[in-house]
């Protein structure tokens, strides 16, 4: 286990290897539910350039997410998943990124701002065998972010197989708050997907609704029916809605509490009690729960309330219940601090009633009538620049929106102003049918004439039809350079 306190002290060293701490092994037992795997945090080096490295290798492998059922799948470093990526704001980072894949990938960093070239969106292909090295510079608060494939039209399929993995961020102003914060101990990681497995064992990918592929076995850092021994007071579950379609409304088994204290971008102004989260596909949320000596509780999916509009909301996996994974305190746990009454202050970037400049109606497998185009910009936005977009989800479908480069703030639905859940750094928001969401967002840094960033909706079936546009970040007096020859369609 890589300590908290070891990942601080090796910062200050050069180079620097970390140990693959907790593997993502599971320790096979009697019938029953199964150790949760913790994702192994990403060995990596600092050279004398400063740049921390990583590494990560696309690869097949078999994956037991079903006790006793061998299911082909793919990951990074491993057969499913990925390691968890971790470095602190002002760090530079670089990651060697190769694929044993039979098929092109991308890997994109949800969340993170970055230069357009190095996003790892449709424009970034990694070939079979081929190497691509995106470096750049943690010039964001800490979060909880996440790394995918983006492969023009293919998202969906590639990240079904196993692909994805955390990226977390931290800085000092995370650290002084004294969350928990041993990974894997009391701060724990859970990607949260559906699969639906053939009676062979394989992924069925051939079952598609409305929403893509919806599952129905729900696995949890790579495996089904999974416990984990909490040995602390609180714990902390940094949770990613992993899945391509599926909506999760989170809470425990006996109601209880918690405290969502960070959402996509990172950590809210104040902690907001709630007893159920909904997240969907790709959204991010930190908690924190109290335990008490000799719990057992399960944290369950429940239906989803949040359908008005929706038509066939069972057949999109609204009226599901899952467990999640079983949470069970050791007989004694250890004291964990108290979550501070306030966090991280943030300044609004525009009163909640500032009109939008740029409406996107979300209808069919469009945005604006219109399907994605590898060879169209969208929009040309000039750097340093804050804009206001309105958001409307104009079917009556589950849609949501995601922004690649920026995160934004939520300054209101239908002109109220957001609910607390909606009062934090987001990069990507649920749209329920008939309502318009305003987001502010500020585009700085890494302009670029020829590389755009993607907005999409992130029901990756959706996404990969062609709900998604394009858009480039100019400085002043920069003409936009499209692309001769980077369309592949
Ligand atoms: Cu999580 Cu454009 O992606
Ligand atoms: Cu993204
Ligand atoms: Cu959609």
């Amino acid at each position: 286990m890589v300590s908290r306190r070891g990942f601080l002290a090796g910062l200050a060293l050069t180079p620097v290897v970390y140990a693959v701490g907790c593997a993502a092994r599971v320790t096979e037992t009697a019938a029953g539910s199964r150790p949760l795997p913790i994702p192994p945090l990403a060995p990596s080096t600092v050279g004398a350039d400063g740049v921390r490295r990583f590494a990560l290798h696309a690869l097949s492998g078999t994956t037991e997410m079903v006790r006793g059922k061998q299911t082909p799948t793919w990951g990074f470093n491993g057969a499913i998943l990925g390691p968890t990526l971790r470095a602190r704001r002002g760090e530079q980072v670089a990651v060697d990124i190769t694929s044993a894949l039979p098929e092109p990938t991308t890997v994109h960093w949800h969340g993170m701002h970055l230069p357009a070239r190095f996003d790892g969106g449709p424009h970034q292909p990694v070939a079979p065998g081929a190497t691509w090295s995106p470096t750049w510079t943690i010039e964001q608060q800490a979060a909880t972010l996440w790394y995918h494939p983006h492969p023009h039209g293919a998202t969906e399929k590639h990240v079904y197989r196993g692909l994805s993995g955390f990226f977390l961020l931290d800085d000092d102003a995370a650290d002084a708050l004294n969350l928990p914060s041993t990974y894997g101990v009391d701060d724990i990681p859970l990607v949260i997907q559906d699969r639906r497995l053939t009676p062979a064992g394989a992924l069925d990918e051939t079952k598609s609704t409305g929403i893509g592929m919806l599952g129905d076995t729900i696995i949890t850092n790579g495996i089904a029916d999974s416990h984990f021994t909490a040995t602390t007071e609180r714990l902390r579950l940094r949770l990613l809605n992993g899945s391509a379609g599926r909506m999760y409304n989170l809470a425990f088994a006996d109601n209880r509490p918690f405290q969502l204290v960070a959402t996509d971008g990172g950590l809210l102004t104040k902690p907001v009690e709630v007893t159920t989260l909904q997240l969907s596909p790709g959204e991010r949320a930190e908690v924190v729960v109290a335990i008490h000596p000799g719990d057992t509780v399960a944290l369950r999916s429940l239906p989803v309330t949040d359908r008005a509009g929706i038509d066939r909301a069972k057949e999109f996996g609204f009226d599901d219940t899952f467990d999640i994974l079983t949470l069970r305190a050791a007989p004694t746990l250890r004291t964990s601090p108290a979550v501070p009454a306030t966090l991280i202050p943030m300044t609004p970037l525009a009163a909640p009633g500032t009109p939008a400049t740029r409406t996107f109606d979300l209808q069919w497998f469009m945005i604006n009538n219109q399907r994605m185009d590898m060879a169209r910009i969208d929009m040309s936005i000039p750097v340093d620049s804050t804009e206001v977009w309105a958001v409307t989800n104009k079917d009556n479908w589950p849609h949501n929106f995601h922004i690649h480069d920026v995160q934004f703030q939520v300054i209101a639905v239908d002109g109220n102003p957001p609910p607390p859940t909606l009062s934090g750094w987001k990069d990507t928001v649920y749209t329920a049918p008939n309502h318009t969401y305003t987001l502010a967002m500020r585009f700085a840094d890494h302009t670029d004439p020829t590389f755009p960033y993607m907005y999409h909706c992130h029901l990756l079936h959706h996404e990969d039809q062609g709900m998604m546009g394009q858009f480039l970040v100019l400085a002043p007096g920069q003409v936009a350079a499209p692309m001769a020859g980077m369309s592949h369609h």
